[in-house]
């Protein structure tokens, strides 16, 4: 039986042949011939034999043996066209399969640039709403009010009411009030520390005396509860930080106080307070691991009344923590205001340098001392919320003295000061306050070894109050 067409085309269009490309109608033939199952090309004797037992039958005429000879010639040659022609259909497929693929490809292509184009479009898209969105937070921020004294001090009475727990109460209580045992600061040991509280008007006059920004950082160095660090946070609306040494102290202000007090801002009426960032951290302010939380903020608070800690706060023969304050104040950045209840011994202030300076016939310098000071007192009395008066402080129902430092801008970017001894080269070469090595403060000039001799005004007043 001879092949089918399908079968014919099939071994054509094998893929040797086709990726060999080089395939000629015969060869293919020939191909078929042996490849193809059952299929026998005609011998011509056969079909000639065929003719002539069927002519002398008398079934054919004579002349068709001859008749017979040209039919198989065109058979065979329509065979080779046919086999051509399903070449070419072949060749053509191939061809259009190619295209196919080609087209296939490049529309994929521009299918990915249609996509990048897509995703850059919403990208910049989406970086304008997130621009626009910080505008409209930055001008709803700019608008927002931070609150006033009276309206802190109405949230922090519903939070000792919501909470059940005034501060009085708490303050009282041994929590926080172990450090204040006999023997609190009596010098071996800090494992106890002195308590005592800056109340809210005071807390104001600290924030007015250093004209604390919404821009700037606090920091209250020993902070006890923190309330300070809240109040500056809530009513200046910066962000105010605090360190405690003790850790029952700041767990109350950290984990009591400040999410109550925040509860309490959230119920508030109106329109929301801008209120900055608080803080609160249990630390030794003579770790140098916090040395760089102090020092970058731009304004700090010390409460270290009464000498609290001076030389009987530390153990025995180690720095004061007076002394820590005075170098955590050297190494903030010109500009910062530090607001201390007892004298730190930064030597004399600039003023004081270049009024001795002048004397000695010493042309007057920025690098003369790195801060100016002034004296504040703070006075109790009537307030807002509470018309009848209001302390400065928990311990006490009398004024008390505040300093005020400023770091002034010097020619060295730390902290340095000039020899007031007109014979010695120091007069005009700074000397840093700080050695960088060991920490320590240098109240000498390194050249003559002159002292820094104290403003006037800083004796005889540790012992106050
Ligand atoms: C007088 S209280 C002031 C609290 C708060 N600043 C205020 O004025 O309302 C001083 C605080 O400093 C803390 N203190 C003492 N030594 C400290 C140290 N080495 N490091 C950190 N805090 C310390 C005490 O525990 C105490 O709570």
């Amino acid at each position: 039986m001879p092949p089918s067409r399908a079968m014919l085309t099939s071994a054509i269009s094998s893929p040797r042949q086709a990726a060999s490309g080089t395939s000629r109608p015969q060869s293919a033939w020939r191909r078929v011939v042996r490849e193809v199952p059952g299929f026998c090309a005609p011998r011509p004797e056969a079909r000639q034999e065929g003719i002539a037992r069927r002519a002398a039958d008398g079934l054919v005429r004579v002349g068709a043996v001859e008749d017979d000879a040209a039919l198989r010639q065109s058979a065979q040659e329509s065979e080779e066209d046919q086999l051509a022609r399903i070449l070419a259909e072949s060749e053509e497929t191939e061809r259009a399969e190619k295209r196919r693929r080609l087209e296939a490809q490049a529309s994929q292509e521009s299918e990915e640039d249609q996509l990048a184009r897509i995703l850059a479009e919403s990208a910049a898209t989406a970086e304008a709403e997130a621009r626009a969105r910080a505008e409209a937070l930055r001008r709803a921020d700019d608008e927002r009010k931070p609150l006033t004294t009276a309206e802190f001090v109405a949230l922090w009475r519903a939070t000792e009411e919501g909470t059940g727990v005034a501060m009085t109460d708490i303050e009282a209580g041994t929590l926080v009030r172990t450090g204040n045992a006999a023997g609190s600061v009596s010098g071996a040991t800090q494992d106890k520390a002195q308590y005592g509280r800056l109340f809210f008007g005071a807390t104001r006059t600290v924030a007015e005396l250093t004209n604390l920004k919404a821009s700037e950082v606090f920091v209250d160095i020993g902070c006890g509860v923190g309330n300070a660090t809240m109040q500056m946070a809530c009513t200046v609306g910066c962000e105010a930080r605090g360190i405690e040494l003790m850790p029952d102290r700041h767990i109350v202000g950290h984990e009591h106080m400040w999410p109550a007090l925040q509860h309490a801002i959230g119920e508030r009426d109106g329109p929301p307070p801008k209120v900055g960032e608080v803080v609160l951290r249990q630390a030794d302010l003579a770790d140098p691991a916090i040395a760089e939380f102090l020092s970058s903020a731009d304004v700090a608070f010390v409460n270290n009344y009464n000498e609290i800690f001076g030389a009987r706060s530390c153990k025995h023969g180690e720095r004061s923590l007076d002394e820590h304050v005075a170098r955590v104040f050297a190494c903030m950045k010109p500009g910062s205001r530090m607001v201390t209840f007892h004298p730190l011994a930064l030597g004399m202030d600039a003023e004081k340098v270049n009024e001795v300076r002048r004397d000695r016939g010493l042309a007057p310098s920025a690098d003369a001392s790195f801060f100016t000071k002034a004296q504040s007192t703070l006075a109790p009395g009537p307030t807002a919320w509470a018309p009848r008066g209001e302390d400065v402080v928990s311990w006490s129902d009398g004024p008390i003295k505040a300093y005020l430092y400023t770091r002034t801008a010097q020619s060295l970017e730390k902290a340095c000061f000039l020899c007031t001894n007109r014979k010695c080269v120091g007069k005009d070469i700074p000397t840093a306050f700080v050695n960088e090595e060991s920490l320590d403060l240098v109240t000498e000039c390194i050249f003559c070894g002159e002292s820094r001799r104290p403003a006037e005004r800083d004796r005889g007043e540790s012992r106050r109050g």
